[in-house]
């Protein structure tokens, strides 16, 4: 039988996050699991970066390692929490990226582990990195994929609880070579260059307000990494996500999916027309299904072509919206 403890981290003076952890699996990895962003590198006990300290609770040793840390240390109560699993009920403290800067820039080889097109012209990638070299990132960060002597940058749309996989949504564009390469010769088992991890289009985990997310055309990539990324962290914020777009969107059962694990969720697709798009969505925004919405008490997220998301920000700030409120992410 599997047993499974309750890991309660504490993150800084006044914040915990508790998550469970079987005896069968890291601390790390239910960390991660959980959407913390905790520090890592080898996962094998011997870079000592994810050094961590008990504060209450059992430990056993997951695995057996050269550990970087002294005798002194491990009386002290340190431990790595990559080779270690709870015995009993724990409380620790352990190491995690505070901001997107702290995250190392890497380069990972990974491999195509599916293609498989959306919609006309566009496809979903899966990139598996091996197991000892998982990419860490943030939730709505990009990364720049490279194959042979083609390369672009594109936002991650999955979400930072499974660095071993990353997704990406690639429309086949002209002058985007890569694409051309993903539409036309690219094959399972492939090899695939990621480098990054970049950007500042990160999750505020600590507001309790309510949360728009605003993906525009193909602006769902980034959008669908906050969300996952949020659900993991099971916070429970009321959201609100509008896709705009000609089209009926790609992925629209998924996001409608998320009514079931969102208690407090509206979902709604905005057809937009050649022009007027940004006043169809203030419309929308401004007459929202939930009559206790208040845009000046939300958070926006807003993933846009450039152009949209200057004219959108602006109207939001017209409205009364602080700047400081909108997330914002030019495709
Ligand atoms: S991640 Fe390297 S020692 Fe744990």
């Amino acid at each position: 039988m599997t047993v499974i403890h309750t890991v309660t981290l504490n993150i800084d003076k006044e914040a915990t996050k508790s998550f469970e952890c079987s005896e069968r699996e890291s601390i790390l990895h239910a960390g991660l699991r959980a959407g913390l962003p905790m520090r890592y590198k080898c996962t094998n006990g011997t870079c000592g970066e994810c050094r961590s300290r008990l504060i209450n609770g059992r430990l056993q040793r997951l695995q057996p390692a050269d550990s970087p840390l002294s005798q002194l240390e491990r009386e002290s109560g340190w431990f790595l929490s990559c080779t270690h699993t709870p015995k009993t009920t724990l409380e620790i403290n352990a190491p995690l990226f505070t901001d997107s800067v702290q995250i190392p820039h890497q380069t990972v080889h990974a491999k195509v582990k599916k293609i498989e097109q959306l919609q006309p012209g566009l496809a979903q990638l899966i990139l598996r990195t091996p197991r000892s070299n998982t990419f860490q990132f943030l939730a709505g960060q990009d990364v720049v994929l490279s194959h042979l002597s083609a390369e672009h940058r594109y936002p991650i749309a999955s979400c930072p609880c499974n660095g071993m996989e990353l997704e990406f949504h690639i429309h086949q564009r002209a002058h985007d070579r890569f694409s051309q390469l993903l539409f036309s010769s690219l094959k399972r088992g492939e090899r695939i260059t990621i480098n990054g991890p970049r950007g500042h289009f990160l999750l505020d985990e600590r507001s309790n307000r309510h949360l728009i997310f605003i993906a525009w055309e193909r602006g769902f990539a980034p959008i669908r990494s906050l969300i996952d990324h949020f659900i993991s962290l099971e916070m429970d914020n009321p959201v609100s996500l509008y896709r705009v777009s000609s089209e009926r969107p790609y992925l629209h059962n998924h996001a409608k999916s998320w009514h079931a694990v969102l208690e407090q969720f509206d979902y709604q697709w905005i057809k937009s027309k050649t022009d007027g798009s940004t006043r169809q969505l203030i419309t929308q925004l401004t007459n929202p299904p939930q009559r206790n919405l208040s845009l000046s008490s939300a958070d926006f997220y807003i993933a846009a072509p450039a152009e949209q998301l200057i004219e959108l920000s602006e109207q939001l700030i017209t409205l009364g919206i602080d700047e400081s409120k909108l997330h914002g992410s030019p495709l």
